[in-house]
């Protein structure tokens, strides 16, 4: 039996004038909720420092998306925000045992840790923690920026990831919507984040259940 489909938007699309309203018009019908976190180094943009992200009030489970070049300082502080899960990126830690290091202060911080990987690097890149981390999250964009294109030549790392590890929860994110979705979950996701296609939507409630599969 398949595990139900986690929806995790991911506010960096959000008005961010209004973000407390825009965190409360997707709390209803959302599983976890997404912050990007840039540091304008990893990637050429920054967003969701730490001075904001502890602004938000929600109910919904908090996912770390670290989109930078020293995740194990980020870390430290987001894991203060009590959440769900925090995800790193295999670009950003090369060598396995600080990955490992890494993972476990996640764990020690009563998170789930998660590992990235971004369109161009191999499934092969993560191969030392995988059996380690709980969620892996196979990007379909380049990251940096909300509302890209899917970039579809990423799925086979998500099916050879969902045959060799059946209960890892695997994660995409980058150009989801109610297109891409499908695709998504036939390759084996069970956890979808999206930004732009939830928050343009007139109806987020809607959008979100079109992703559901
Ligand atoms: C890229 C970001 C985006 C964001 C989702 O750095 O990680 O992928 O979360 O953006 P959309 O859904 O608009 O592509």
């Amino acid at each position: 039996m398949p595990s139900p489909i986690i929806i995790a938007p991911s506010i960096l699309s959000a008005d961010m004038a209004h973000l407390q309203e825009e965190v409360e018009s997707i709390e209803d019908s959302a599983d976890w909720l997404q912050l990007d976190v840039m540091d304008g180094k990893f990637v050429p943009n920054t967003a969701f420092p730490f001075s904001l992200a502890q602004t938000i009030k929600t109910k919904l489970p908090l996912d770390i998306h670290l989109m930078v070049r020293d995740p194990a300082t980020y870390a430290r502080e987001f894991l203060t925000l009590r959440p769900m899960n925090v995800t790193f990126h295999a670009e950003a830690v090369k060598d396995t045992d600080s990955r490992r290091a890494l993972i476990e202060a996640i764990h020690r911080g009563g998170a789930l840790a998660g590992i990235a990987i971004n369109p161009p690097t191999p499934l092969s890149a993560v191969d030392d923690v995988l059996g380690g981390v709980d969620v892996l999250l196979v990007m379909s964009v380049n990251p940096g920026f909300g509302g890209q294109s899917f970039i579809g030549s990423v799925l086979p790392k998500v099916t050879e990831a969902r045959k060799r590890f059946p209960k890892l929860m695997i994660q995409m994110d980058g150009g989801v919507d109610d297109k891409t979705a499908p695709l998504c979950i036939k390759a084996g996701a069970d956890n979808l984040v999206a930004g732009s296609y939830i928050f343009r939507s007139k109806d987020r409630t809607h959008a979100i259940a079109s992703l559901r599969g």
